[in-house]
């Protein structure tokens, strides 16, 4: 996903711009370039690959003078990742530069008409007919010619502009993707996400879709779509640049695996009062609740795993069908969506395209929404009826973990909450559950603690081309998630199967010495799992289980065995998938892959 930034104030801006791209390569890009306005004159430098090859063609900034810039890092989607496609763009006439994060829908026909009137394109992206347009409605007003521009934009954008005529001013417009001002002492700012100005600011205003801001080092203007004046509040944000660091940790992945059971307590904890599960957020009657006939999550990767793994305890906890389905799936689907279906969304960016999608399917066809997502005052957050905030804190690696394991900690509250609302579920019982789950952060931390071998195992395995996870029930919801952190991080393929579903196909494969990754918790049908790893192992399968601590029986019939501390069935896969994790990036790390940054992967896909 690309990633903006912008500064204005009294010190040079190529440095600040080149710290706040830094602080965005998480998101994932494949090039970088900033311009910076000197008086009257815009310096463009950009380049495909690493933003390490940006500091070096800048000289660490020092070959691009101007108190004034904006910056991007680029994820291509319209044309190859090459030095003339990477962004900022330029006008003909070189008085505006433009970045931009989204997808203009609308540009080829804008390119035409372009063209037809004799303006000339250097690139194959969709983001240059906005600095054409910005040329085109140029009076000698820019806020005028942004307006002019932004009314014939179609699809999604987060835009920062420059222009020559005015000095020490940047502009910053917002429509479906994520943008964010960032409010100094003298300097401003704007960034698609607060990791790039929370090293210099807490101050930041969240921009709504078809606002734009006139931004100078001593004033901030917010607008709206006719150019009226917007009053908006200045938020703190509530973490600092540490907890975007890696804090010691060799990957920021590492550092979030380990940061889980803090982030879990984070997600549970203030929720838990006196003995009652309290959802401020979700403030609903019984009556609503009790008109909810379907209930169906939807999201996309982990986080739509995330709803599978808490499908069962929703179901037998509330009494309430839940469907899963991928957003992606579900957006074109025709769903069968009314007012008695609450529609679940799960993001932990807030900013994923066909998460959104699915959301407006589902409202527009009668449902309220609730949204469990991270990133406070993202698109899906604002878009829902209700939201409750995972808390997980900034997940700066691309392969989600803290983030996942707090939706599920949200999802299971959820459930709690619900049944209890309805009248569905015994004091004693309730009580026991909430027990349970406020154990869970002591348990992932159990099951960090608790397996010293994954390294060695990933010595003995990373080798093989396939891996297969199997599991059944709630095991297989922990399994889907297994098998894409390894997918994700180490580039190996990892099938996940229903393990009752192996000798229906997939048991073809498995040859002398294939790895099984087999998750055998779910204590309700954990004999069942046993037969399917006798089975492969009568085949050469070579079984690696994840079982509770100390259980015999698949101690002797497993090659290697990962355990976890003992937890209520329906709440194993919040625990169960941290080893999982753990062992994918143990395969990656002696696969040498680029843990924080896989290869053709973006943190947040905002784009179809
Ligand atoms: C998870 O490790 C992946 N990075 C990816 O599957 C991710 O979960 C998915 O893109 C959804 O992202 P979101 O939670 O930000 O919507």
């Amino acid at each position: 996903m690309c990633g903006i930034v912008g500064f204005t104030g009294a010190q040079q801006a190529a440095p600040v711009l080149l710290n706040g791209l830094q602080k965005l390569e998480y998101r994932g890009y494949d090039s970088a370039g900033i311009a910076v306005l000197d008086g009257s004159t815009i310096t463009v430098r950009k380049t495909s690959g690493k933003i390490s090859n940006l500091v070096e063609k800048t000289d660490g900034g020092k070959n691009c003078r101007g108190t004034t810039g904006i910056g991007h890092t680029r994820w291509a989607t319209h044309g190859a990742p090459t030095d003339i496609n990477a962004h900022p763009h330029i006008s003909n006439n070189g008085k505006y530069a433009v970045v931009h994060n989204g997808i203009i829908e609308n540009y080829l026909e804008l390119r035409e008409e372009l063209i037809k009137k004799g303006f000339y394109f250097e690139s194959e992206t969709d983001t240059e007919v906005i600095v054409h347009l910005l040329e085109m409605y140029d009076d000698g007003d820019a806020k005028k010619a942004v307006l002019k521009t932004a009314s014939k934009l179609r699809g999604s954008y987060a835009l920062g502009v420059l222009c020559s005529d005015e000095p020490r001013t940047i502009y910053a417009l917002r429509e479906s993707s994520p943008l964010i001002l960032g409010i100094g002492a003298g300097e401003n700012y704007f960034a698609s996400d607060v990791t790039a100005i929370v090293t210099y600011t807490k101050n930041a205003i969240y921009l709504e879709d078809g606002e734009f801001a006139r931004i100078t080092p001593d004033q901030v203007e917010v607008f709206d779509p006719s150019g009226h004046t917007v009053q908006k509040k200045i938020s703190r944000i509530s973490w600092d640049i540490q907890a975007a660091e890696k804090g010691g940790f060799e990957h920021f992945m590492l550092k979030e695996i380990f940061e889980q059971p803090r982030a879990v307590k984070s997600a549970i904890e203030p929720r838990i009062r006196d003995g009652n599960v309290v959802l401020d957020e979700f403030d609903v009657s019984a009556r609503y609740l009790q008109g909810i006939k379907k209930i169906i999550i939807t999201a996309c990767g982990s986080a739509y795993y995330a709803g599978c793994a808490s499908k069962y305890a929703i179901e037998h906890l509330c009494g309430i069908p839940v469907e899963t389905e991928l957003a992606s799936e579900f957006r074109y689907s025709d769903p069968l969506v009314d007012k008695h279906t609450l529609v679940i969304v799960i993001s932990q960016s807030g900013e994923t395209a066909d998460t959104i999608a699915a959301l407006k399917e589902g409202r527009s066809r009668g449902a309220k929404v609730l949204a469990i997502v991270n990133v406070v005052g993202s698109t899906v957050a604002k878009m829902a009826d209700w939201v409750l905030y995972t808390w997980a804190g900034p997940e700066i690696a691309v392969a989600t973990t803290k983030g996942y394991t707090t939706q599920v900690a949200v999802l299971f509250l959820f459930a709690l909450y619900t049944a209890k609302k309805l009248g569905r579920i015994t004091d004693e019982r309730y009580a026991s559950l909430i027990r349970s789950l406020t154990s869970l952060p002591r348990r992932v931390q159990q099951a960090l603690d608790m397996n010293p071998s994954i390294p060695a195992l990933a010595k003995e395995y990373h080798s093989f081309k396939s891996l297969f996870f199997i599991g059944r029930n709630t095991d297989y919801a922990a399994a889907l998630e297994g098998a894409l952190k390894m997918k994700e991080i180490s580039y190996i393929h990892a099938e996940c199967y229903a393990a009752g579903e192996l000798k229906h196909g997939t048991i073809a494969l498995i040859e002398e010495h294939q790895p099984v990754v087999a998750l055998c918790c779910n204590k309700d049908i954990a004999d069942k799992t046993a037969s399917n790893i006798v089975e492969v192992k009568a085949r050469g399968a070579e079984i690696i289980a994840v079982a509770f601590r100390g259980d015999q029986r698949i101690l002797s019939l497993a090659d290697h065995v990962i355990s976890i501390p003992k937890i209520e069935t329906m709440f194993s896969p919040l625990v169960e998938i941290v080893p999982m994790q753990l062992l994918a990036y143990y395969f990656a790390k002696e696969n040498g892959c680029d843990i924080d940054k896989p290869k053709n992967l973006a943190k947040s896909v905002t784009v179809e």
